[in-house]
């Protein structure tokens, strides 16, 4: 007991200099293509075992042998050392064919599809326009336990950018657990409280069925941040950051420990031209600090003792696979986050650029090692 009561004291206080924890998985992820992928993907590779990889890619990936090459070319960037695996995932259009998805599935190369309402964000043109063609699919991947993972924003130019959640979970996602009541869900980057209210009243009705990511942007800035001083292009994603009282449900929900909630940085890489623009695009590239910000906003929370179970048991967990061998072990001391990445010509903008993090990954053991 008293143990206890000190690790915890320890935990809240900043006596805490070192933390150890499984290897953590990032459960959305865009490493885009090119020479994007070779300049993104070792910051996620240091960090992270293995990664969901979103398949929004021009052309989107639609069939197993695209991925098959997509994660080819992925794997040619992973730095040498690193034991890092990129988890593929198929673009949901409304011609897939279940048989193709299915196998995928079986033989390991899809773990997941992903559904973005059509034009709901960046790339997103090949996306669902009406559900109802899905149908077929569905059936299949509730029967094979294959995750379905949701862009959740409604896309009626009606709806309010800040409403587009919750008017989706409403307008589509009740009726989808209605239809699918075993299909495994996951509502990726929650950012309202009506999502997160969603995801813990059907995590109660029907375990093991619904899980959300919660990108570390979103527990640290608000729709407010977005405008501070000016007009800030770096901290424009989607879904777009809501009120104040969302974020701190937000940061509630991810170190609460509970089972559905883990760790999907979202990170989106865009260069700074497309970005710093008329019509800048959405997306927050987050991957080369995301964890150490992860653990600030736990250490403010006083949840350091939770952060295992947002960023590396709950998301296998839920996926059905073990939880990384290796280790990782963060230090306190704190590190100037640089404000771009990449090259010359093409440079993308760190989130946090410029500001400290108290945090740093001192070292990681790689599964068999430790
Ligand atoms: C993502 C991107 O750039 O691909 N952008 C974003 O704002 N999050 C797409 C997405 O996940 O919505
Ligand atoms: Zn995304």
């Amino acid at each position: 007991m008293e143990d206890l009561r000190r690790l915890r004291e320890a935990l809240v206080s900043n006596d805490i200099s070192q933390l150890t924890i499984p290897t953590p998985d990032d459960w959305h992820v865009h490493f885009r293509d090119g020479e994007m992928l070779g300049t993104v993907v070792p910051y996620t590779a240091t960090r992270f075992g293995r990664a969901i990889v979103m398949p929004n890619l021009v052309p989107p990936i639609t069939s197993v042998k695209e991925a098959v090459a997509y994660r080819q070319r992925i794997r040619a960037t992973v730095p040498a050392g690193s034991d890092f695996e990129p988890l593929m995932t198929c673009y949901m259009t409304e011609h897939l064919n279940p048989d193709e998805l299915s196998a995928g599935f079986r033989e390991g190369v899809f773990a997941a599809v992903k559904l973005y309402p059509r034009n709901a964000t960046t790339n997103a043109g090949s996306g669902v326009n009406d559900m109802r063609r899905l149908h077929a699919t569905l059936e299949r991947m509730q029967r094979d336990g294959m995750p379905l993972l949701i862009h959740g924003e409604a896309t009626d130019p009606e709806v309010d950018v800040y409403d587009r959640e919750a008017v989706f979970i409403d307008r589509t996602l009740r009726r989808l657990v209605c239809d699918f009541p075993a299909l495994k869900i996951v509502f990726e980057h929650v950012t309202a409280c009506e999502a997160v209210d969603f995801v813990v009243d059907r995590h109660a009705a029907a375990p093991g069925t619904i899980g959300a990511t919660i990108t570390v942007h979103h527990l640290m800035i608000n729709r407010t941040d977005m405008f501070r001083g000016g007009i800030r292009p770096h901290l424009y994603c989607l879904p777009i950051a809501k009120r104040e009282r969302h974020r701190q449900a937000l940061r509630q929900a991810a170190t609460s420990g509970e089972g559905p909630f883990f760790l999907g940085t979202d990170s989106a890489p865009h260069t700074l031209e497309a970005k710093q623009s008329a019509c800048g695009c959405a997306g927050i590239f987050s991957a080369p600090m995301a964890l150490e910000l992860y653990a600030q906003v736990f250490e403010e929370m006083g949840a350091l003792g939770r952060l295992a179970a947002f960023a590396c048991t709950n998301g296998p967990a839920f996926y059905g696979l073990p939880v990384h061998a290796g280790h990782i072990t963060l230090e306190r001391h704190t590190q100037t986050i640089p404000t771009t990445i990449g090259s010359r010509d093409s440079p993308v903008a760190v989130f946090c650029g410029g500001m400290t993090t108290p945090w740093r990954v001192a070292r990681r053991s790689e599964s068999g090692t430790g």
